[in-house]
């Protein structure tokens, strides 16, 4: 896929810069404040968020020389294909969109234009449950796109809502489950205290796309309250927290951040109501990591949810390699949490991940030019570690490994 690099150097006009550095203090510049918190918040000082960073730059590329680069047929350079097998499924890119909820508070356009822009540039889109955009809409725009689905978990005294959300998620054509273990309850977040703002409850309650549209969750509703979740007469309230439609998005939000974790024996439910791959997200530990194979599940996601979950942790790169050496030939890796140019991706891939998921920057390029601001930021990380591992001599990913870096304390 050289033609990422060459369409980045060449298309017309991109929507905004292609310094990946620059794109956060753009979209912050342009979003309310507290959509900006929101998104660049972290939990508590922000030390896990800051280490998520700093870490990458403990490790350098070290490249090759005079490795000779292969030919088309017409004899043009042939750069350096990036493709994959993960899950069982072939990938162009190493790379994916990994589950951000709320979208529509970046853009009117939401989900929508971030599941488009996946499927046009050819990355998988993992879809966040508290999307403010239905199960059924974002796999209308996705198209032939490939996606994967990301559980926040109901908690078990409501195990007919989790089982009908899979059920709506599979028929939706979504191939995997991505199951949040980080996030039964939202993290200590001081922006968003200090903004007085939930993106669930406030910003026209979009964040509770899925629950509203879900069957079983509105019976669930009507029983408990006697009428139905969109009775007018329950709802006259422009106050957005008043209203039946109000009264609903908060349970919702309570359903599935109910502060209730859930087991390591639970999983065999979700193992039973769910027939593909089942990746777990936010594991940070070696013993965690042993757990999701005696578990039995596909993948995991290393990652601390960009250290927005848990104050004063681990960097989410420096647990990776250790989780590699243990478990790496056992499930899939994936890795999150600090990626923010190719660079990072690849170091990320030489340490053992198979698939890096990016969070952040694609809500950046969403603020800035919804579609085609998400497109540019996939085409520029894309090309960018194509031409990194091009010029490193690299062919394809099977030649990427942990000989290409160095830790700068060895250097
Ligand atoms: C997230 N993340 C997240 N994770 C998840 O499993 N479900 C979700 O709904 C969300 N929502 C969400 C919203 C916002 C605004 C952000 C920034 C992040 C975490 C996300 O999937 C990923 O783990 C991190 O974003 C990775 O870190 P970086 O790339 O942002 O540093």
């Amino acid at each position: 896929e050289s033609t990422v690099y060459q369409a980045g150097l060449h298309y017309h006009r991109p929507p905004f810069t292609f310094k990946s550095q620059d794109w956060e203090k753009l979209a912050i510049a342009r979003l309310s404040a507290s959509a900006a918190g929101y998104v660049a918040g972290n939990a508590g000082s922000s030390g896990t968020y800051v280490k998520n960073l700093e870490a990458f730059k403990k490790w350098s590329m070290v490249p090759n020389r005079l490795l000779p680069s292969h030919k088309d047929e017409k004899g043009n350079p042939l750069f350096s294909d990036c493709s994959t097998r993960v899950l069982g499924e072939k990938l162009d890119f190493p790379l994916a969109l990994a589950p951000v909820g709320v979208l529509r508070i970046f853009n009117p356009e939401g989900e929508i234009a971030v599941a488009k822009a996946a499927e046009s540039v050819g990355v998988q889109y993992i879809m966040s449950t508290a999307s403010s955009t239905s199960i059924e809409d974002v796999a209308a725009a996705n198209g032939n796109g490939h996606r994967w689905y990301q559980l926040y978990w109901p908690s078990n005294e409501h195990n007919d809502i989790t089982i009908s959300v899979l059920n709506r998620a599979r028929n939706a054509g979504f191939t995997a489950l991505f199951v949040t273990l980080d996030t039964f309850a939202l993290g200590w977040r001081p922006s968003d205290m200090d903004n007085g703002y939930n993106p669930f409850i406030h910003a026209d309650r979009i964040g509770v796309a899925i629950g509203l549209s879900d069957p079983v969750f509105r019976e669930h509703f009507k029983k408990k309250h006697g009428y139905d979740m969109d009775d007018a007469t329950h709802n006259p309230a422009v106050d957005i927290e008043g209203g039946a439609v109000g009264e609903a998005a908060r349970e919702w939000v309570s359903t599935i951040f109910s502060g209730h974790s859930h087991s390591w024996e639970d999983i065999k439910f979700l193992q039973k109501h769910w027939d593909g791959p089942i990746v777990l997200k936010g594991i940070q530990s070696v013993a965690d990591a042993r757990k999701a194979v005696e578990a039995g599940v596909q993948g995991i996601v290393v990652s601390n949810h960009g250290g927005r979950q848990q104050d004063g942790g681990v960097a989410s790169l420096s647990i990776l390699s250790k989780v590699v050496d243990a478990v790496g030939d056992k499930l899939d890796i994936f890795f999150d949490s600090g990626v923010r140019c190719g660079a990072d991706a690849l170091k990320a891939i030489a340490l053992g991940a198979k698939c890096v998921l990016l969070g952040r920057p694609y809500v950046y390029g969403l603020a800035l030019g919804g579609e085609a601001g998400v497109q540019h930021v996939l085409r520029s990380l894309c090309g960018d570690l194509i031409m990194n591992m091009h010029l490193s001599g690299y062919r394809d990913l099977s030649e990427v490994n942990r000989s290409i870096l160095m830790r700068d304390d060895e250097l």
